[in-house]
Protein backbone atom coordinates (compact mmCIF):
# COMPACT_ATOMS: atom_id res chain seq x y z
CA UNK A 1 0.00 0.00 0.00
CA UNK A 2 1.01 3.40 -0.47
CA UNK A 3 -0.31 5.41 2.59
CA UNK A 4 -0.18 9.50 3.33
CA UNK A 5 0.37 11.08 6.20
CA UNK A 6 -0.29 14.82 6.66
CA UNK A 7 -0.20 17.21 9.52
CA UNK A 8 -2.16 19.96 9.55
CA UNK A 9 -3.33 23.24 11.73
CA UNK A 10 -1.10 24.68 14.77
CA UNK A 11 2.02 22.13 15.27
CA UNK A 12 1.90 20.30 18.63
CA UNK A 13 4.35 17.93 20.62
CA UNK A 14 3.78 14.96 19.64
CA UNK A 15 3.29 14.94 15.62
CA UNK A 16 6.85 13.78 15.14
CA UNK A 17 5.78 10.50 17.20
CA UNK A 18 2.80 9.99 15.14
CA UNK A 19 4.59 9.78 12.34
CA UNK A 20 7.57 7.69 13.91
CA UNK A 21 4.76 5.00 15.09
CA UNK A 22 2.97 4.86 12.01
CA UNK A 23 6.34 4.47 9.88
CA UNK A 24 7.31 1.30 12.57
CA UNK A 25 3.96 -0.20 12.59
CA UNK A 26 3.49 -0.10 8.31
CA UNK A 27 7.56 -1.29 7.75
CA UNK A 28 7.22 -4.75 8.52
CA UNK A 29 4.25 -5.17 6.20
CA UNK A 30 6.31 -3.62 3.30
CA UNK A 31 3.95 -0.86 3.11
CA UNK A 32 5.70 2.64 2.28
CA UNK A 33 4.72 6.36 3.64
CA UNK A 34 4.49 9.28 1.71
CA UNK A 35 4.86 11.84 4.11
CA UNK A 36 2.57 15.00 2.50
CA UNK A 37 4.36 18.44 3.08
CA UNK A 38 3.15 21.39 4.65
CA UNK A 39 -0.37 20.34 5.40
CA UNK A 40 -3.37 21.02 2.79
CA UNK A 41 -0.59 23.12 0.66
CA UNK A 42 1.85 19.92 0.00
CA UNK A 43 -1.90 17.85 -1.63
CA UNK A 44 -2.38 21.46 -3.53
CA UNK A 45 0.83 21.64 -4.93
CA UNK A 46 1.90 17.92 -5.18
CA UNK A 47 4.94 17.88 -2.58
CA UNK A 48 5.79 14.96 -0.64
CA UNK A 49 8.19 12.70 0.56
CA UNK A 50 8.33 8.93 0.61
CA UNK A 51 9.71 8.91 4.48
CA UNK A 52 12.66 6.18 5.14
CA UNK A 53 14.36 4.67 8.38
CA UNK A 54 16.81 7.54 8.28
CA UNK A 55 13.52 10.45 7.85
CA UNK A 56 11.56 9.12 11.24
CA UNK A 57 14.24 7.62 13.73
CA UNK A 58 14.45 9.42 16.68
CA UNK A 59 12.00 12.06 16.02
CA UNK A 60 9.45 11.16 18.43
CA UNK A 61 11.33 13.17 21.12
CA UNK A 62 11.56 16.87 19.18
CA UNK A 63 8.74 18.97 18.75
CA UNK A 64 7.56 19.98 15.99
CA UNK A 65 6.35 18.32 12.79
CA UNK A 66 9.26 17.07 10.34
CA UNK A 67 6.75 17.23 7.15
CA UNK A 68 5.46 21.17 7.96
CA UNK A 69 2.40 21.96 8.75
CA UNK A 70 0.13 24.73 8.08
CA UNK A 71 -2.94 27.03 9.72
CA UNK A 72 -3.46 28.95 6.97
CA UNK A 73 -4.39 27.16 4.09
CA UNK A 74 -7.84 25.32 4.54
CA UNK A 75 -9.87 23.63 1.31
CA UNK A 76 -13.38 25.83 1.01
CA UNK A 77 -13.82 27.01 -2.17
CA UNK A 78 -11.09 24.14 -3.55
CA UNK A 79 -12.45 20.93 -3.05
CA UNK A 80 -12.43 19.80 -6.12
CA UNK A 81 -9.19 20.93 -7.18
CA UNK A 82 -8.42 19.19 -3.78
CA UNK A 83 -9.63 16.09 -5.18
CA UNK A 84 -7.71 16.12 -8.28
CA UNK A 85 -4.43 16.88 -6.71
CA UNK A 86 -4.71 14.62 -4.02
CA UNK A 87 -5.71 11.44 -6.65
CA UNK A 88 -2.67 12.50 -9.12
CA UNK A 89 -0.52 10.97 -5.70
CA UNK A 90 -2.14 7.60 -6.07
CA UNK A 91 -2.42 7.32 -1.81
CA UNK A 92 -4.69 3.93 -0.83
CA UNK A 93 -5.45 5.76 2.45
CA UNK A 94 -4.48 9.02 4.05
CA UNK A 95 -3.21 9.47 7.47
CA UNK A 96 -3.89 12.91 9.04
CA UNK A 97 -2.78 14.14 12.45
CA UNK A 98 -5.21 17.70 12.86
CA UNK A 99 -7.45 20.05 15.03
CA UNK A 100 -10.84 20.72 13.98
CA UNK A 101 -9.99 23.21 11.06
CA UNK A 102 -8.19 20.61 9.28
CA UNK A 103 -11.11 17.67 9.50
CA UNK A 104 -13.55 20.49 8.53
CA UNK A 105 -11.40 21.28 5.30
CA UNK A 106 -11.59 17.08 4.78
CA UNK A 107 -15.32 17.17 5.79
CA UNK A 108 -17.25 17.00 2.43
CA UNK A 109 -14.36 14.96 1.13
CA UNK A 110 -13.83 12.26 3.76
CA UNK A 111 -15.11 9.45 1.76
CA UNK A 112 -13.16 9.86 -1.07
CA UNK A 113 -9.77 10.00 0.67
CA UNK A 114 -9.76 7.03 2.44
CA UNK A 115 -9.44 9.14 5.62
CA UNK A 116 -8.00 7.96 9.15
CA UNK A 117 -7.99 10.91 11.80
CA UNK A 118 -5.79 11.42 14.59
CA UNK A 119 -6.97 14.37 17.11
CA UNK A 120 -4.36 16.91 17.55
CA UNK A 121 -4.56 20.65 19.59
CA UNK A 122 -2.15 21.40 22.77
CA UNK A 123 -5.50 23.00 23.64
CA UNK A 124 -6.94 19.70 24.78
CA UNK A 125 -10.62 20.60 23.56
CA UNK A 126 -11.57 18.13 20.91
CA UNK A 127 -14.34 16.46 21.12
CA UNK A 128 -14.58 12.48 21.10
CA UNK A 129 -11.15 11.99 22.72
CA UNK A 130 -10.35 12.53 26.33
CA UNK A 131 -7.25 14.08 25.83
CA UNK A 132 -4.82 15.18 22.77
CA UNK A 133 -1.15 15.07 22.58
CA UNK A 134 0.70 18.12 23.21
CA UNK A 135 -1.45 19.18 26.24
CA UNK A 136 0.74 17.40 28.54
CA UNK A 137 4.01 19.09 27.05
CA UNK A 138 2.38 22.52 27.09
CA UNK A 139 1.38 22.14 30.45
CA UNK A 140 4.73 21.19 31.71
CA UNK A 141 6.48 24.21 30.32
CA UNK A 142 3.35 26.39 32.04
CA UNK A 143 4.47 24.73 35.26
CA UNK A 144 8.07 25.40 34.95
CA UNK A 145 7.77 28.96 33.91
CA UNK A 146 5.70 29.63 36.79
CA UNK A 147 8.25 27.57 39.35
CA UNK A 148 10.88 30.12 37.46
CA UNK A 149 9.33 32.98 37.88
CA UNK A 150 8.21 32.93 41.40
CA UNK A 151 11.62 33.52 42.06
CA UNK A 152 11.71 36.74 40.59
CA UNK A 153 8.53 38.02 42.01
CA UNK A 154 9.52 36.50 45.44
CA UNK A 155 13.08 38.66 45.50
CA UNK A 156 10.79 42.16 43.84
CA UNK A 157 7.93 41.15 45.85
CA UNK A 158 5.53 41.25 42.86
CA UNK A 159 2.62 39.97 41.23
CA UNK A 160 3.58 38.11 37.91
CA UNK A 161 0.90 37.29 35.20
CA UNK A 162 1.51 34.44 32.84
CA UNK A 163 -0.72 34.06 30.04
CA UNK A 164 -1.00 30.31 28.11
CA UNK A 165 -2.39 29.62 24.91
CA UNK A 166 -5.80 27.53 24.66
CA UNK A 167 -7.83 29.64 22.51
CA UNK A 168 -11.45 29.36 24.19
CA UNK A 169 -10.45 26.19 26.79
CA UNK A 170 -8.42 27.00 29.93
CA UNK A 171 -7.25 23.42 30.12
CA UNK A 172 -3.16 24.22 29.73
CA UNK A 173 -3.94 27.25 32.44
CA UNK A 174 -5.74 25.26 34.29
CA UNK A 175 -3.12 22.08 34.01
CA UNK A 176 -0.13 24.05 33.97
CA UNK A 177 -1.18 26.47 36.99
CA UNK A 178 -2.76 23.20 39.57
CA UNK A 179 0.90 21.43 38.94
CA UNK A 180 2.18 24.49 40.08
CA UNK A 181 0.45 25.66 42.48
CA UNK A 182 -0.57 29.09 41.03
CA UNK A 183 -2.07 31.69 43.35
CA UNK A 184 -5.05 32.42 40.70
CA UNK A 185 -5.77 30.45 37.64
CA UNK A 186 -8.44 32.27 35.51
CA UNK A 187 -9.90 30.30 32.73
CA UNK A 188 -12.43 31.15 29.50
CA UNK A 189 -15.13 29.19 31.30
CA UNK A 190 -15.26 30.60 34.32
CA UNK A 191 -15.37 34.68 33.63
CA UNK A 192 -13.68 36.39 36.49
CA UNK A 193 -15.45 39.19 39.24
CA UNK A 194 -12.86 42.01 38.81
CA UNK A 195 -13.48 42.86 42.47
CA UNK A 196 -13.71 39.74 43.66
CA UNK A 197 -10.22 38.80 42.06
CA UNK A 198 -8.87 42.41 43.23
CA UNK A 199 -10.18 41.81 46.94
CA UNK A 200 -8.69 38.17 46.99
CA UNK A 201 -5.26 39.85 45.89
CA UNK A 202 -5.05 42.51 48.19
CA UNK A 203 -6.00 39.87 50.60
CA UNK A 204 -2.58 38.08 50.08
CA UNK A 205 -0.57 41.00 49.65
CA UNK A 206 -0.62 41.17 53.59
CA UNK A 207 1.00 37.55 54.32
CA UNK A 208 2.83 36.89 50.60
CA UNK A 209 5.66 38.40 48.96
CA UNK A 210 4.94 37.37 45.69
CA UNK A 211 1.61 36.41 43.99
CA UNK A 212 1.53 34.24 40.43
CA UNK A 213 -2.06 34.00 38.22
CA UNK A 214 -1.92 32.04 35.26
CA UNK A 215 -4.10 33.57 32.61
CA UNK A 216 -5.57 31.65 29.58
CA UNK A 217 -5.71 33.58 26.69
CA UNK A 218 -9.56 33.18 26.37
CA UNK A 219 -10.15 34.74 29.86
CA UNK A 220 -11.82 37.46 30.53
CA UNK A 221 -13.66 39.60 32.83
CA UNK A 222 -18.04 38.88 33.81
CA UNK A 223 -18.58 42.75 32.07
CA UNK A 224 -14.96 42.33 29.29
CA UNK A 225 -14.71 41.46 25.79
CA UNK A 226 -12.46 38.72 24.76
CA UNK A 227 -8.69 40.05 24.12
CA UNK A 228 -8.26 39.54 20.52
CA UNK A 229 -4.54 39.95 19.26
CA UNK A 230 -4.52 39.53 15.51
CA UNK A 231 -6.80 38.05 12.55
CA UNK A 232 -4.73 35.44 10.41
CA UNK A 233 -6.35 35.89 7.16
CA UNK A 234 -7.16 32.34 4.94
CA UNK A 235 -7.28 30.49 8.43
CA UNK A 236 -10.19 28.66 9.36
CA UNK A 237 -10.48 29.95 12.73
CA UNK A 238 -9.03 33.63 11.87
CA UNK A 239 -9.16 34.61 15.34
CA UNK A 240 -5.76 34.84 17.24
CA UNK A 241 -6.11 35.54 20.93
CA UNK A 242 -3.82 37.45 23.07
CA UNK A 243 -3.52 40.53 25.47
CA UNK A 244 -4.61 40.04 29.11
CA UNK A 245 -1.97 39.29 30.73
CA UNK A 246 -0.63 42.99 29.93
CA UNK A 247 -4.22 43.52 30.80
CA UNK A 248 -4.47 42.02 33.39
CA UNK A 249 -0.80 43.20 34.86
CA UNK A 250 -2.18 46.56 34.48
CA UNK A 251 -4.88 46.79 36.19
CA UNK A 252 -4.19 44.57 39.19
CA UNK A 253 -1.46 47.36 39.87
CA UNK A 254 -3.50 49.75 39.68
CA UNK A 255 -6.16 48.62 41.84
CA UNK A 256 -4.12 46.85 44.64
CA UNK A 257 -1.30 48.86 44.75
CA UNK A 258 1.48 45.80 44.30
CA UNK A 259 4.01 45.96 41.67
CA UNK A 260 3.05 43.79 38.44
CA UNK A 261 4.86 42.25 35.25
CA UNK A 262 3.39 39.83 33.08
CA UNK A 263 4.86 37.28 31.10
CA UNK A 264 3.27 35.67 27.75
CA UNK A 265 4.09 31.70 27.11
CA UNK A 266 3.30 31.89 23.41
CA UNK A 267 4.62 29.43 21.13
CA UNK A 268 7.11 28.09 23.86
CA UNK A 269 4.09 26.04 24.82
CA UNK A 270 4.24 24.33 21.54
CA UNK A 271 8.32 23.98 21.35
CA UNK A 272 9.20 21.67 24.08
CA UNK A 273 10.19 18.33 23.27
CA UNK A 274 6.73 15.79 24.32
CA UNK A 275 6.69 14.67 27.75
CA UNK A 276 6.77 10.90 28.48
CA UNK A 277 3.52 10.98 28.61
CA UNK A 278 2.31 12.77 25.25
CA UNK A 279 4.89 9.89 23.18
CA UNK A 280 2.90 7.36 25.01
CA UNK A 281 -0.24 8.81 23.64
CA UNK A 282 1.20 9.55 19.88
CA UNK A 283 2.88 5.97 19.98
CA UNK A 284 -0.40 4.33 20.54
CA UNK A 285 -2.83 5.98 18.26
CA UNK A 286 0.07 6.28 15.86
CA UNK A 287 -0.12 2.39 16.11
CA UNK A 288 -3.61 2.59 15.85
CA UNK A 289 -3.80 4.64 13.09
CA UNK A 290 -1.40 2.88 10.90
CA UNK A 291 -3.53 -0.65 11.80
CA UNK A 292 -6.78 1.38 10.63
CA UNK A 293 -5.16 1.97 7.18
CA UNK A 294 -4.41 -1.73 6.59
CA UNK A 295 -7.47 -2.64 7.70
CA UNK A 296 -9.38 -0.17 5.72
CA UNK A 297 -10.78 1.22 8.50
CA UNK A 298 -11.83 4.73 6.88
CA UNK A 299 -13.81 7.64 8.30
CA UNK A 300 -12.52 7.21 11.60
CA UNK A 301 -10.09 8.34 14.08
CA UNK A 302 -8.18 6.76 16.37
CA UNK A 303 -8.70 8.10 20.00
CA UNK A 304 -7.93 8.13 24.25
CA UNK A 305 -11.75 7.47 25.53
CA UNK A 306 -11.34 6.25 29.45
CA UNK A 307 -7.46 5.21 29.39
CA UNK A 308 -7.87 3.18 26.27
CA UNK A 309 -7.23 3.91 22.62
CA UNK A 310 -10.57 3.64 20.36
CA UNK A 311 -12.14 4.06 17.12
CA UNK A 312 -14.92 7.14 16.65
CA UNK A 313 -16.22 8.38 13.62
CA UNK A 314 -14.20 11.82 12.06
CA UNK A 315 -17.32 13.38 13.03
CA UNK A 316 -17.45 13.30 16.62
CA UNK A 317 -13.81 15.49 16.09
CA UNK A 318 -15.92 18.03 14.78
CA UNK A 319 -18.67 18.55 17.41
CA UNK A 320 -18.44 21.53 19.75
CA UNK A 321 -15.25 22.16 21.40
CA UNK A 322 -14.79 20.04 25.17
CA UNK A 323 -14.20 23.07 27.07
CA UNK A 324 -13.46 22.52 30.80
CA UNK A 325 -16.59 21.25 32.61
CA UNK A 326 -18.21 22.83 36.04
CA UNK A 327 -17.27 19.44 37.91
CA UNK A 328 -13.97 18.94 36.46
CA UNK A 329 -11.74 17.48 39.30
CA UNK A 330 -9.29 19.41 39.04
CA UNK A 331 -11.04 22.61 39.52
CA UNK A 332 -12.29 20.94 42.84
CA UNK A 333 -8.25 20.18 43.47
CA UNK A 334 -7.47 24.39 42.60
CA UNK A 335 -10.25 25.95 44.88
CA UNK A 336 -9.44 23.11 47.67
CA UNK A 337 -5.52 24.73 47.44
CA UNK A 338 -7.15 27.86 47.80
CA UNK A 339 -6.48 29.00 44.63
CA UNK A 340 -8.78 31.59 43.14
CA UNK A 341 -10.29 29.62 40.18
O1 LIG B 1 -4.97 25.92 18.70
C1 LIG B 1 -3.64 25.81 19.03
C2 LIG B 1 -3.03 27.15 19.32
O2 LIG B 1 -1.70 26.92 19.72
C3 LIG B 1 -3.79 27.99 20.32
O3 LIG B 1 -3.57 27.59 21.65
C4 LIG B 1 -3.30 29.37 19.97
O4 LIG B 1 -4.23 30.35 20.31
C5 LIG B 1 -3.14 29.31 18.49
O5 LIG B 1 -2.97 27.95 18.14
C6 LIG B 1 -1.98 30.12 17.97
O6 LIG B 1 -1.93 30.06 16.58
P1 LIG B 1 -0.74 30.66 15.71
O7 LIG B 1 0.35 29.64 15.68
O8 LIG B 1 -1.35 30.89 14.37
O9 LIG B 1 -0.28 31.92 16.38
Amino acid sequence: MRIGLLTGGGDAPGLNGIIEAVWRTLQPHGHSLIGICDGFEGVFEGRTRNLTANDVGGIHAIAGTVLGTSNRVGTAGREALFLERYRALELDALIVAGGDGTFAGLRSLGASLNLVGVPKTIDNDLSGTDRTFGWDTACAVVADAVDSLRTTAHAHRRVLVVETMGRYAGWIALGGGVAAMADAILIPERPYDAARLANFVKGRHSTQRSFIAVVAEGARATDHALHVARSVEGSPDPVRLGGIGAFLANWLEAETGWEARHVVLGHLQRAHGPSPSDRRLTAALGVEAAMMAMEGAFDQAAVMRQGLVARVPISELMAPARTVPSNEPLLQVALSLGIFV
